[in-house]
């Protein structure tokens, strides 16, 4: 049986309260959150009649008997809530991102690695029927080898609360979603160089920077670029962004949406200087395997858990995409090409 605290009770708990509570192997043990009225609001909407509530992840560790914590905290609130857990003895399930600092995500490494429990992070968009369907084709050379990968990830985005206060918002609270994905898309690539500039326009609703251009190159010799945008007024892409792979044979492309495909080039004729035609384009049938999202990330989490077997998300390999994004952020903020 999993026994979970809840730690965190804003927006995103309800995906995670929706896939836990369908399960017959689950029980909610405690609610922490220091606003109250938070944890009573989900305590109601759920139906957890005598569900306790704390303030702290401390006093529910002292308390109740569990044996899994899901993270639904703030980013500056996770190293103190998994680091926390996983010392007492508890395996975790974390919302992204694994960490704000690179040192608060070695710390979390660390416990996990000391205390033999489990943390993985939440990256759901690596359970989605496009990019998984885009990743075999990648993995097969179905254009020829990649050398290059672009994605563009453009949105009118009109967050509240805690987004509103950070120093890099894009960066920070979104752009590890992409960063994660293009490993995944890569075989697990990591970053070995990161080069950031960041903006805001002045109609942006952030005080950090709503927009970033970062450029990576990987280990695998690819270079990554990412244009990112939370004040983009049109020409939008999907949430999951535009992701173009420029490869030997042609391009392979997904729209964040459903459409993966392959488009093969075509012999350039000799004595010509300039070649506008497109090649063959190919569309791609979407795989199903499981269910997408939250849903398919926290599947895979009680599986693997169940299991005992490491999944993908784990932050051993989470601290990987992360670390992309914070040296995103670093790079911002020093002008300098950062290397990893
Ligand atoms: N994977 C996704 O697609 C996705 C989507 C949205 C949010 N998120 C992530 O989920 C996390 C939470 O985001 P949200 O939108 O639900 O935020 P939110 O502001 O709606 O909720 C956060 C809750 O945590 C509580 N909290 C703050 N400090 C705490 C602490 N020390 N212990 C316990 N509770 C505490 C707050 O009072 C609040 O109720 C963030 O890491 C965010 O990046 C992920």
């Amino acid at each position: 049986m999993f026994k979970i605290i809840v730690a965190g009770c804003g927006g995103i708990v309800n995906a995670w309260f929706r896939n836990a509570l369908a399960r017959d192997d689950v029980e909610i043990v405690a609610l922490v959150d220091p606003v109250e009225a938070n944890a009573e609001n989900h305590k109601l909407r759920h139906q957890l009649d005598g569900c306790p509530i704390f303030p702290t992840i401390g006093e529910a560790l002292e308390k109740v008997d569990a044996n899994l914590v899901f993270n639904t905290t703030p980013p500056a609130n996770h190293e103190e809530v998994i680091v926390s857990s996983l010392r007492k003895g508890l395996d975790v399930f974390s919302e992204k991102p694994l960490a704000d600092t690179i040192g608060a995500a070695r710390n979390i490494v660390k416990a996990s690695d000391e205390s033999g429990r489990v943390c993985s992070v939440m990256q759901n968009r690596r359970y989605l029927n496009g990019i998984r369907t885009y990743r075999a084709e990648i993995e097969r050379d179905a254009v020829g080898k990649p050398y290059h990968m672009s994605v563009d990830m453009l949105l009118g985005a009109y967050f509240t609360g805690f987004r509103n206060e950070m120093d890099h918002p894009l960066l920070v609270d979104m752009s590890i979603h992409t960063f994660d994905e293009a490993r995944y898309l890569l075989g697990e690539a990591k970053a070995v160089s990161a080069y950031c500039q960041e903006h805001n326009p002045p109609h942006s609703r952030y005080r950090g920077a709503a927009g970033a251009d970062c450029i990576f190159e990987m280990d695998n010799g690819m270079i990554l670029t990412f244009k990112g945008s939370w004040a983009s007024r049109s020409e939008n892409t999907s949430s999951h962004g535009r992701w173009r792979l420029a490869c030997a044979g042609g391009a392979a492309t997904w729209d964040g949406y459903d459409g993966v495909v392959l488009n093969e080039a075509q012999p350039v004729p000799e004595n010509i200087g300039y070649l506008e035609e497109e090649g063959l384009r190919r569309e791609v049938a979407l795989q199903k395997e499981g269910r997408e999202g939250h849903d398919g990330c926290l599947d895979d989490m009680f599986s693997a858990l169940a299991g005992r077997r490491p999944m993908q998300t784990d932050c051993h390999n989470n601290i990987h995409s992360l670390a992309m994004m914070l040296a995103c952020v670093e790079s911002a903020e020093t002008g300098k090409k950062v290397k990893l």
